[in-house]
């Protein structure tokens, strides 16, 4: 990309001219889960085909746009609809639409995502919250920050230890708690789709330690991270992806998020509303 920062001034100036509220908190909305956004008060709707840089969407049951208001009370701006490796765009394009997030105000970033669960005695709807990542494009070498970097965004070598935020994991454990919502926990492998794993490739998962595969999420928490946002990711368990299992399909993946919505709208609104301090707070980009 041609001067990165001149194009995140331009996305972010298009969004802060139609805006009344400055975001706080990103939100990204994985598959089937877009629809949570409907609950914003006072939406400021901004489809991202009129945002420059932002890609188009492309996959059945995602939506495009950037919804801003206010939920339970916080300022936020959220993706409804994010885009893929899998889809043809970079990894700087997948990544773009978190920069100029973070340009607007945001200093946290909540990322949603659809996942296959890797152990047998996980349920369809099962929520996990991702305490770590296993980042496999980017390990072999499709990664967001390959390449020039600019300073003013954050480090050449950012830590990723430590990715997602303690306190924030601790809000969403007490916000679960609160409202008797089980919630899982584990380590989320993204790789990059998209066509669903074969078996020996869901066995390697498992012997590398992940507890849920997915195709998203693990891009925007990286270059969020590369700026110091706080991050946090919950993964909607669709399917199983077990060795030995049924196939996954993506229309079980739709359906298990429109069933699990209202339990995730609750947690998200939940942890929301206890976050106002913490989500003030940006911290410095290699700090764990
Ligand atoms: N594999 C990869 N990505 C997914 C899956 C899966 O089983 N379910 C939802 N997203």
């Amino acid at each position: 990309m041609n001067d990165l920062i001149a194009q995140i001034e331009h996305a972010r100036s298009i969004i802060a001219a139609r805006i009344s509220v400055e975001p706080q908190i990103a939100l990204i909305l994985g598959s089937g889960l877009s629809e949570l956004a409907d609950d914003i008060d006072n939406p400021t709707i901004v489809p991202y085909a009129e945002i420059p840089g932002f890609p188009s969407t492309t996959v059945a049951g995602h939506r495009g746009d950037l919804v801003i208001g206010r939920l339970a009370g916080q300022p936020v701006a959220v993706m409804r609809g994010r885009f893929h490796f899998y889809e043809g765009h970079s990894m700087q394009q997948v990544t773009f639409p978190v920069r100029v997030l973070h340009a607007l105000g945001c200093t946290t970033l909540l990322a949603t995502n659809a996942a296959g669960g890797l152990h047998a005695d996980w349920r369809v709807g099962d929520l996990m919250l991702i305490t770590d990542h296993i980042f496999l494009p980017g390990l072999a070498g499709h990664h967001p920050l390959r390449g020039p970097n600019d300073e003013r965004l954050g480090p050449r070598f950012p830590a990723i230890v430590g990715a997602y935020d303690r306190e924030l994991l601790a809000l969403i454990r007490a916000s679960a708690n609160d409202l008797g919502i089980p919630l899982r926990e584990g380590v989320y492998l993204m790789l990059s789709g998209p066509a669903f794993e074969s078996s020996a490739e869901l066995r390697m998962c498992r012997l590398l330690g992940a507890d849920a595969v997915g195709m998203s999420t693990v891009p925007e928490v990286v270059v969020a991270r590369h700026m110091g946002m706080r991050c946090a990711g919950l993964s909607l368990i669709t399917n199983l992806a077990l060795p030995d299992g049924p196939p996954a399909n993506h229309q079980e993946v739709l359906d298990a998020g429109a069933a699990a919505r209202p339990k995730v709208a609750a947690l998200i609104r939940s942890f929301l509303s206890r976050i106002g301090r913490v989500a003030t707070t940006p911290t410095s980009p290699d700090r764990p």
